[in-house]
């Protein structure tokens, strides 16, 4: 039997992304669509939340894509196979109100994709009619296609170079379907701001129902340090316990656009840091 928080599987996905699969039972038991985790790779490391791709509850594995951003991912990046996970706490977060609603489209963007994969299987296991709109830079950026083709009944791709798919923002491809007349009852989208607030901004005229689920910074995941706050109908919620999904037309998304660099110097300089220890670590 694998240990705790082992990782069963590893692979690349492109020169950004790589796929993740721990041993985690007790994490697996209980993860339901939207749930996200937080991983801890050492001791003195710092924790960051990430999406569940999928579950396999007969072998206890849960499915993760992460993109290597910063410090952390880096060092996650490092581990192999056989490797174990210091931490890996949740689920946490609110589930999405899956129900039966008729129409659902669902949004993911970049590494925003692996965040809507479980969350549209779940609607259409619900007894929806599901179309998927997935986006990235180019063809190689697409994670995650053949899962998300499976969980819904039409997928749509776009790429901004237009190498995979249609040519053009995720945005394009749900202005055509509004335009075209499709009926469309719920949108939900996951992704980085900036394509979550243009989805919003594109569906709240038509009055559609959208919820976003937001990628704020988080520190301890339980609503405790206030480090992923935000601004929701004009009320202070936390986006760890609170969320991660909102109302998407009622997310204060200019002040969360604002926070969203504002460690980024810190960032970068405990990234350096890190890339000179494993200089060192190797002999460089
Ligand atoms: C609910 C939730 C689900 C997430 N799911 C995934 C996922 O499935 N896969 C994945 O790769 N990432 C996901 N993220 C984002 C991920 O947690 C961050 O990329 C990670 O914490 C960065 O850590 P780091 O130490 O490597 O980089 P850092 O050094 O902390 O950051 C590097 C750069 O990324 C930016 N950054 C850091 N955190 C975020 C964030 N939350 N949103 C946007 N920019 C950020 C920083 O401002 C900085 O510019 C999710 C975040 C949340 C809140
Ligand atoms: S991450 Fe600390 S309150 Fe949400």
């Amino acid at each position: 039997m694998p240990g705790k928080n082992e990782i069963i599987h590893k692979e690349d996905l492109n020169s950004e992304s790589f796929r993740l699969c721990v041993y985690a039972p007790e994490i697996v038991r209980k993860h339901l669509p939207g749930q996200f985790v937080i991983l801890r790779v050492h001791e003195d490391g710092e924790r960051i939340p990430l999406s569940v791709v999928g579950t396999d509850s007969e072998k206890g594995l849960l499915d993760m894509v992460v993109q290597v951003a910063g410090k952390t991912t880096r060092l996650l990046s490092g581990l192999s196979r056989g490797d174990s996970i210091l931490d890996v706490v949740g689920p946490l977060g609110r589930p999405t109100g899956i129900t039966k609603v008729g129409n659902v489209v669902t949004v993911g963007g970049g590494v925003g994709i692996a965040g809507v994969v479980k969350i549209t299987r779940a609607f259409l296991e619900e007894g929806n009619t599901v179309t998927g709109i997935i986006g990235a830079r180019s063809r190689d950026m697409v994670i995650l296609e053949r899962e998300m083709r499976a969980a819904c009944h039409t997928l749509h791709v776009a790429t901004d170079d237009g190498s995979a798919g249609k040519k053009g923002f995720v945005t394009d491809i749900l202005r055509g379907l509004i335009g075209d007349g499709q009926p469309i009852d719920e949108v939900l989208t996951v992704g980085p701001l900036v394509m979550m607030k243009a989805v919003a901004d594109l569906t709240r005229p038509h009055g559609i129902r959208t919820v976003a689920s937001l990628n704020t910074l988080m520190v301890d995941g339980t609503g405790m340090c206030g480090c992923c706050r935000c601004t929701v109908d004009g009320q202070m919620k936390f986006a760890c316990v609170d969320g991660p999904e909102f109302d998407a037309h009622k997310i204060d998304f200019e002040e969360l656009l604002r926070r969203q660099y504002m460690y980024a110097d810190l960032e970068k300089t405990s990234c350096e840091t890190c890339r000179i220890e494993e200089n060192l670590q190797n002999g460089g």
